[in-house]
């Protein structure tokens, strides 16, 4: 049984993580400057900090902590990274947390601590060409990320690995790729595209509306990786004896528009799409490449895109038909 912090607890994919965590056996605390909205958390203990305080960052990650897994970040979907306008915060809130939590781990006991990174370190010159899109990790450099998101992923990679070498601290990094499931955003501008889709059908069908709209033209590519995967591919990253970095996505590529077909037969309903090109759009292609991850450290997805859309797409059909109470599970959290 280890003592495990978990920052960006109150987020998706650290709240899922939080919960296995826990299935396995560990003692763990959350932290984050927010509550889960959609479950009480799962943690032994809970804690709202700001972790861009390094004073918050020492009385998280005291003495009695063996890991951390740093999830916490200012990010969201291309709407809140692509439009330019939330990139000072992105860089600036995102940056003083790793670098804080760093400092902070490397003077006290802990001894091994994950960093959740990104796709978007990937190139922009190499994710032109929807359909052939280049993202296996040693085509990283020259780097030229398409988003501000991406520069600071790759300078905080970096940085991890300088506190590796510098102090002894035992580094595991993913790069995530557009992970979606239950219990993540669907709404408010954060959202990413499977989610944000989801929604939109919904909406559309309880309105008897057929209309919905789709930033961009639909033909830009993508791949999503089920939360379940991602929870069991950060756990693989994090137990192997590599200390390399790897790609944790899924090699099911698709087209927006294709994504939406499945959505459409998951609700059965079709809809029409009214596509928005002055909208925020990324690159045009991308796409996990995972021989090197499967070659070092065996880790597979097991999900389709529809078997995860089919749980995602119900999920959210729940929260907007019931709905979301998000001041529910902040006080349960409180009390735990
Ligand atoms: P999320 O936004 O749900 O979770 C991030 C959490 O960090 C949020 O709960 C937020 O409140 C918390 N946070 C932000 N600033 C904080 C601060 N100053 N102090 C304490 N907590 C703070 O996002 P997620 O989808 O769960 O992503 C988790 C991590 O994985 C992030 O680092 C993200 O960049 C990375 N990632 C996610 C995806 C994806 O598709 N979801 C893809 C690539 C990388
Ligand atoms: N969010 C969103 N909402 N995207 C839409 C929508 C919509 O209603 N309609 C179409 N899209 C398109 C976007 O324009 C983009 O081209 C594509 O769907 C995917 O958008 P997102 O899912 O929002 O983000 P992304 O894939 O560009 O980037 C995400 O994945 C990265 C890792 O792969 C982001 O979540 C990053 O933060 C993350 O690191």
């Amino acid at each position: 049984m280890k003592r495990i912090v978990v920052c960006g607890a109150g987020g998706f994919i650290g709240g899922h993580l939080v919960s296995r965590l826990k299935k396995d056996g560990h003692w763990v605390r959350g932290v984050d400057i927010k509550f889960n909205e959609f479950k009480k958390t799962d943690a032994d203990e809970f804690l709202i900090a700001d972790l861009r305080d390094p004073v918050k960052v020492d009385v998280t990650i005291d003495e009695t902590i063996d890991e951390v897994y740093q999830l916490a970040a200012d990010m969201g979907g291309s709407t809140y990274i692509n439009t330019g306008e939330h990139d000072s915060d992105v860089m600036h809130n995102s940056c003083i947390i790793n670098l804080n939590v760093l400092k902070t781990c490397s003077m006290k006991n802990v001894t091994k601590i994950f960093y959740s990174s990104s796709a978007c370190v990937y190139p922009e010159y190499n994710q032109l060409d929807p359909d052939n899109p280049k993202c296996s990790e040693d085509t990283t450099y020259p780097a030229e990320p398409d988003s501000e998101y991406g520069w600071e992923k790759l300078f905080s990679e970096r940085l991890y690995k300088a506190f590796e070498r510098n102090h002894g601290l035992n580094v595991r990094i993913a790069r995530f790729h557009n992970i979606y499931g239950p219990l993540g955003t669907f709404d408010g501008g954060r959202e990413k595209a499977p989610a944000a889709i989801c929604r939109k059908i919904i909406e559309a069908k309880i309105k008897k509306n057929k209309n919905i709209e789709i930033w961009g033209d639909g033909t830009q590519t993508r791949s999503f990786l089920y939360i379940d995967d991602c929870i069991q591919g950060t756990l693989d990253v994090f137990n192997s004896n590599s200390n390399e970095v790897f790609n944790v996505g899924s090699e099911e590529q698709v087209s927006i528009n294709q994504m939406i077909e499945i959505i459409e037969d998951v609700a059965n309903y079709k809809v029409n799409k009214n596509y928005q090109l002055d909208k925020p759009k990324g690159v045009r292609g991308r796409s996990s490449d995972n021989s090197f991850i499967q070659k070092q450290i065996g880790w597979k997805h097991t999900h389709t895109l529809k078997e995860g859309l089919i749980k995602t797409y119900n999920w959210i059909s729940n929260q907007i038909e019931s709905g979301t109470n998000i001041s529910k599970f902040s006080k349960s959290s409180i009390e735990n």
